[in-house]
């Protein structure tokens, strides 16, 4: 028998809202004939595809991240602002992609501006460093009067853009990144840009680069070093990570909520040695700004085998199971339960790679299985998150040894009751959960559920939508107790009203 606890006055936090952001990377199909395809029958007048812009609404995404990714780590920002026809295509060499640079920081801006979604920007900290960052910071923030303010006015945006989050770059521990760097040169250069971005712009929110996965050999030392260079400048130390299911390894993939929550947990416990040291009473809190089920070890050819291409080629297109649906929604569980430290999160990524949203160029556009989950946990987490206390059996793993059966977190709104509880079922069997909330009057009114039907991969648009929420098993209110029922390796997002 499993038990779910909530009390009302235990909380974790507020749910910062940017937890359920996205990416759009320069890589594939993501910008081209993913959200930007002029000519497509939705297209605005800006060349953006009005079918995909919906979807994203309906996937409630909240902050976008842009422009990479590894591409960032070559690009010449200046070369994508101003005339369009005067543009130069270049060779990006991180996705070894010929980019025409159609879109640009101006159009990306004010995609988001129309669409209500926050930027996120990454400045280039592999090919480039502090003049072409704080150079981008003004061209974007300043006000009239100086060289790159007085550039984006001559663009034809007057308005300052007033972005917020920047990325000191991106993922400088990997060898792969075009202009890798070790934790001391990156930590050094991480600390003087983000100065020197901030007497550009004091208001900003700084993300310094954590390591690229849990598993890189350098993971604890990278944080160790570059928050000892660039701690008092930065708010944020991001985090990535993508699960896959490897060599069958259904109960290990099922567990990767856990396995973030790990890796969470030990960020944190870097940033506070760090602070610790320091004597310090700030406290950085974590940017998860990639996360996603990626077939990475059992699809992708990796970087350095894609021949050079252009237009828009079909790269990581990852095309997702109910399983994976249920990964995600379980990763959802691991970043709310950590609403005090994560305070951004980014679904990586958008459109057609590894992505929520597919779509065809000159054709439709379609919600993978994994949107499912994002969307509904997108809608309903409201407020606070709350403690939960789940009593559960737990089952082995081979990667993640062992792991609760069943895992939640919970949100309550402060102003209005709505209570939404999430829970992830890892077992092959139905489980039956009581629900107590000690101090509170709690009612579940229904619920949704994605379920892992052993169907493989649902490869295109009617496959693909063939899938999608289904109700959750039948809730009992009996003498105070509240009785939930859980499928088969699913995960439900329930809703009611919990008042204490
Ligand atoms: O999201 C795809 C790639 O994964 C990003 O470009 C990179 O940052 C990460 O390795």
């Amino acid at each position: 028998m499993t038990t779910i606890t909530l009390h009302p006055d235990f909380r974790v936090g507020a749910v910062d809202r940017r937890v359920f952001g996205s990416f759009v990377e320069h890589l594939g199909r993501c910008v081209y004939t993913g959200v930007y395809e002029p000519g497509h029958e939705t297209a605005d007048e800006h060349g953006f595809r009005r079918d995909v812009a919906d979807l994203t609404k309906e996937l409630g995404v909240t902050m976008l991240r842009y422009p990479g990714g590894n591409f960032v780590s070559n690009y010449t920002w200046e070369d994508a602002v101003g005339p369009v026809e005067q543009r130069k295509p270049f060779l990006d060499l991180a996705w070894r992609t010929v980019e025409p640079n159609l879109v640009g920081t101006d159009e990306f801006l004010q995609y988001c501006e129309r669409e209500g979604i926050e930027p996120m920007m990454a400045v280039n900290l592999g090919t480039r460093g502090i003049d072409a960052a704080i150079g981008l910071l003004e061209y974007c923030n300043g006000e009239a009067g100086t060289k790159w303010a007085d550039m984006r006015i001559a663009n034809g945006r007057v308005e300052p853009y007033g972005v917020k989050l920047w990325c000191l770059g991106n993922e400088m521990d990997g060898p792969w990144q075009i202009g890798h760097k070790d934790a001391h040169e990156y930590g050094k250069l991480a600390a003087a840009t983000g100065r020197a971005m901030r007497q550009v712009d004091p208001s900003i929110e700084l993300v310094a680069c954590g390591s690229s996965s849990m598993m890189m050999d350098t993971f604890g030392e990278w944080e160790r070093t570059v928050l000892s260079y660039c701690y008092d400048v930065v708010d944020h130390i991001s985090m990535h990570a993508y699960y896959e299911e490897m060599d069958g390894d259904r109960d290990s993939f099922l567990a990767s909520g856990t396995a973030m929550s790990t890796f969470i947990e030990r960020v944190a416990a870097s940033a506070d040695a760090i602070g610790a040291q320091k004597r310090s009473d700030k406290r950085i809190s974590i940017s998860f700004d990639e996360w996603n089920v990626w077939y990475l070890f059992s699809r992708f050819v990796g970087e350095t085998n894609l021949p050079v291409q252009k237009d828009a080629p079909r790269i990581i297109e990852d095309v997702y199971s109910a399983l994976d649906a249920v990964v995600v929604g379980d990763m959802i569980i691991s970043l709310l339960s950590h609403a005090d430290r994560v305070a951004v999160g980014c679904l990586a990524q958008l459109v057609n790679v590894i992505a929520p949203i597919m779509t065809e160029p000159d054709g439709p556009a379609w919600r993978q299985t994994t949107f499912h989950p994002f969307a509904t946990a997108a809608r309903l987490a409201q407020g606070d998150a709350l403690q939960v206390k789940v009593d559960s059996a737990t089952m082995p793993t081979k990667k993640h040894g062992d792991v609760p059966t069943v895992t939640a977190a919970a949100t309550v709104d402060p102003e209005t009751g709505a209570l939404a509880l999430f829970v992830t079922n890892r077992t092959a069997e139905e489980q039956v959960v009581t629900l107590r909330t000690p101090g509170a009057e709690a009612r579940i009114d229904g619920g949704s559920a994605v379920l892992a039907d052993h169907v493989g991969p649902r490869e295109g648009q009617e496959a693909a939508e063939s899938y999608g929420m289904v109700d959750a098993l039948p809730v009992a209110h009996e003498d105070g107790a509240i009785t939930l029922r859980l499928a088969p390796e699913s995960w439900t997002a329930f809703h009611g009203t919990m008042r204490g």
